[in-house]
């Protein structure tokens, strides 16, 4: 070894020791014939000290000469320091250095390789290997290293199987878009990157594995948000022999045994929200619940009172903003184009101040006098110093644009703390969304998703009203895990297709593998998947997941550091049998 100890462990009890470190140069300082190194690694950093005048003249010069990045060995004393630094854990110690080795010279690096960092996003991602040095990346990926560990230990200990599944797969037509990998021995045909281990997963119970779980990549060519890369990974889990129950006690375990060893917390109750009450209450599927503030529908205390927008809508929604009374004019008008803006699409922002005297002020005074605004007051159980938020419009809009400005109230009056945690499950999402594009019903989680049985007879007249037996955990207003309870049964699954639109030769071509697997003794199972890199940031208390993944891609979808993707050889594509008209656009 070319180190003794590592530069994060050195403590006041090894004084007087002579050690061997290794490490990059953080920084050089000379003050007054005094020069102190910054040395770090991975575990840390370690102060060296050399006098001019005690030092070897030839060590001191190698030192002036040591640049930021530089690889360094240094030898010498662990001695205790005189101006001790209680921000760094070594803070105690320097070491009084007899020997340094510049094991490699390095370049200026494009930017500062510190806690805070002066590179801009591009760049970081164009030296990803340089920002990965850096503690707050370092840090990020530890975690994501100690969260994967602890979920093996808690499933191991359950009796679970880590088990592998292919990564060239075939192409389907539900769900996000494929990556797709042409076949060279099979001229004009292509595999799929998975989207998911789904089918595969439900082929192990049916095998007989009962437990299953992988921590696997999954590949989905979608845009990209903060929380969605293109290939990020899940924590992939099937069980046999169980319902719903048992599926949402195993992992809330499992997320409890992840707050307890990673986080040293404890969480309470993991409260079960249909998603109707969701979506009413929060205007969202993935309700953040660290604070209140929930929706109320105000159309019998608002309508017909000769306010036409109010009249003619489908909806009128508020939300009580606590202690807002006193927002001036200027904070009124900035929420009301902040609704306004085409994210979020709101023709407009109702609000009513609860006076401190019992009175209300709102911006529709001329059509409801105080005894309506007190009534719309009683709704949302406001009190004095409240302010109200109302807005009208189509239903499942208006939600959703209250649900955007509740978050927005929320962040803005310091209501959700990122070190705060509250899990909940949805439960009873739709089995079936309609789609206005293609005008067709789409499977709301996946095709393989079991519907309550209760709701069977209206898979034909209303599809929209049958329930699904899937569930989502939401964690902090994010949606960090969803599964169901499977169909295990040929016939269902048949039926299910048909109601997708696939005709029965679609259905057999694509998924005949499966439901000729459910005739040979399909166990009931169901399961779920975690997006570990999104309970990473959520346990981190950030909204991107990129720094959780050690080598992420742009917004664009680009890996900036090896440029792709790529054009290829023209020979490569003759290889594949692919004819592209690339080659005649390049020259274009
Ligand atoms: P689903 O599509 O809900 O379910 O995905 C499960 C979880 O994976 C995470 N996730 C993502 N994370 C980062 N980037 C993305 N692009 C991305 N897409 C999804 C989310 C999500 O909750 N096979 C089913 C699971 C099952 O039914 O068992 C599935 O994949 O946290």
């Amino acid at each position: 070894m070319l180190r003794t100890h590592n530069c994060g462990e050195l403590r006041l009890a090894d004084a007087g020791k002579e050690v061997t470190l290794a490490g990059w140069v953080q920084r050089v300082r000379d003050r007054g014939g005094i020069l102190w190194v910054d040395l770090r690694d991975r575990y840390g950093i370690t102060q060296l000290i050399l006098e001019e005048g005690t030092a070897d003249p030839a060590l001191i010069d190698t030192v002036r000469g040591l640049g930021r990045e530089f690889v360094v060995k240094a030898t010498g004393k662990v001695k205790e320091r005189e101006a001790k630094n209680d921000k760094l854990p070594t803070g105690d110690i320097e070491i009084d250095t007899t020997a340094v080795e510049v094991l490699n010279k390095a370049k200026v690096p494009p930017f500062l390789i510190e806690e805070e960092t002066d590179g801009g996003e591009d760049l970081r991602m164009k030296y990803r290997y340089l920002d990965l040095r850096r503690g707050p990346v370092r840090r990020n990926l530890e975690l994501k290293h100690k969260m994967a560990f602890e979920t093996r230990q808690f499933l191991n200990a359950q009796s679970f199987l880590e088990i592998e599944t292919p990564v060239l797969l075939k192409s389907t037509p539900e769900g996000a878009r494929d990556f797709l990998v042409p076949s060279r021995m099979n001229p004009g045909e292509f595999y799929a990157l998975p989207q998911s281990p789904q089918t595969f997963k439900q082929l192990l119970m049916v095998a007989g594995y009962d437990r299953y779980y992988q921590i696997v990549k999954c590949f989905r060519d979608e845009d990209l948000r903060a929380d969605r890369q293109p290939e990020f990974t899940q924590i992939d889990c099937e069980m046999s022999f169980v319902d719903r129950e048992d599926v949402l006690n195993t992992f809330e375990g499992l997320v409890r045994h992840l707050f307890r060893t990673v986080l040293g917390q404890e969480v309470g109750e993991f409260p079960r929200m249909p998603y109707s009450e969701a979506m009413s209450k929060y205007g969202i599927d993935k309700p953040d619940i660290r604070f209140g503030m929930e929706m109320s529908e105000l159309n019998r205390v608002a309508q017909n009172k000769g306010f036409n927008v109010f009249d003619e809508a489908e909806l009128v929604v508020g939300i009580n903003a606590e202690g807002c009374a006193d927002y001036t004019r200027k904070q009124l008008d900035g929420l009301t184009n902040w609704v306004k803006r085409p994210q979020i699409g709101a023709k407009g922002l109702v609000y009513v101040k609860c006076n401190e005297d019992g009175s209300y002020k709102s911006s529709v005074d001329k059509f409801f006098g105080q005894e309506d605004l007190k009534q719309w007051a009683d709704e949302l159980h406001a009190k004095p110093g409240d302010l109200l938020l109302v807005l009208s419009g189509e239903k499942d809009k208006t939600r959703k644009q209250m649900g955007e400005l509740r978050l927005k109230m929320g962040t803005e009056l310091g209501l959700r703390d990122p070190k705060v945690f509250k899990p909940l499950w949805v439960v009873d999402f739709p089995l079936l969304e309609y789609d206005e594009e293609s005008g067709r019903y789409h499977a709301m989680h996946h095709p393989f998703t079991s519907p309550y049985k209760e709701d069977l007879d209206k898979l034909t007249d209303a599809p929209g009203e049958v329930r699904a037996n899937a569930y989502d955990m939401v964690l902090n207003g994010v949606e960090v895990g969803g599964g169901s309870i499977r169909i295990h049964d040929r016939a269902m699954q048949q039926l299910m297709f048909k109601h997708l639109g696939f005709s029965d030769e679609e259905a057999k071509e694509q998924f005949g593998f499966l439901m000729d697997a459910f005739e040979y003794g399909a166990p009931p199972h169901g399961g779920i998947a975690f997006g570990l890199d999104r309970l990473c940031a959520v346990f981190s208390g950030v909204e991107s997941i990129r720094d959780f993944i050690p080598f992420p891609k742009n917004t664009s979808g680009r890996d900036v550091m090896l440029d792709s993707p790529s054009k290829i050889e023209p020979e490569q594509l003759t290889d594949l049998h692919i004819k592209v008209d690339i080659r005649k656009e390049d020259k274009s």
